[in-house]
């Protein structure tokens, strides 16, 4: 979908600001606001480039930078942290090579860390894109990863 499609779904209100950014960053291949889209949302809200580049910057769940078609967001938060989770992120980084932050070689995977994520009742959870797993072990993670890789 192109730009102006994506803008056109929403009235250009600035309480439509963060559906807009979401929907341009969903729709980037590599999953980050590049600086046509901040203008393009600027331009098309009537607000400063400053004022959307800013509050990309303040949002963790919006990237300035490109990043992987997936995105992994496991969780940190103590219930999940108390289940395991930093084991399983020390797996990830080796399993994908790359360390927090980072993205896979081939461009599929980036691997983030958030706060809780509302699914601590089977932590240790994490998000893949939109989609939320819980009750995580190694060979889980890995049976996900190993699907989404498929699906490509
Ligand atoms: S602490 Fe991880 S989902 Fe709540």
């Amino acid at each position: 979908m192109d730009r102006e499609a994506i803008l056109k779904k929403f009235e250009p209100k600035l309480s439509n600001i963060l559906y807009i950014m979401h929907d341009l960053q969903d729709n980037n291949p590599q999953r980050y606001l590049a600086k046509a889209d901040i203008e393009a949302c600027a331009d098309y809200l009537n607000l400063p480039y400053s004022y959307v580049h800013s509050t990309a910057s303040f949002y963790t769940m919006f990237s300035l930078k490109p990043r992987g078609r997936n995105i992994i967001r496991l969780c940190e938060s103590p219930p999940c942290h108390l289940m395991g989770s930093k084991s399983l992120l020390d797996y990830l980084k080796t399993s994908l090579k790359v360390d927090l932050g980072g993205t896979t070689k081939d461009g599929i995977f980036t691997l983030e860390t958030t706060s809780c994520l509302g699914a601590c009742g089977v932590a240790p959870a994490m998000m893949l894109n939109e989609e939320m797993f819980g009750n995580l072990t190694p060979e889980k993670v890995d049976s996900i990863l190993d699907q989404r890789r498929k699906e490509i």
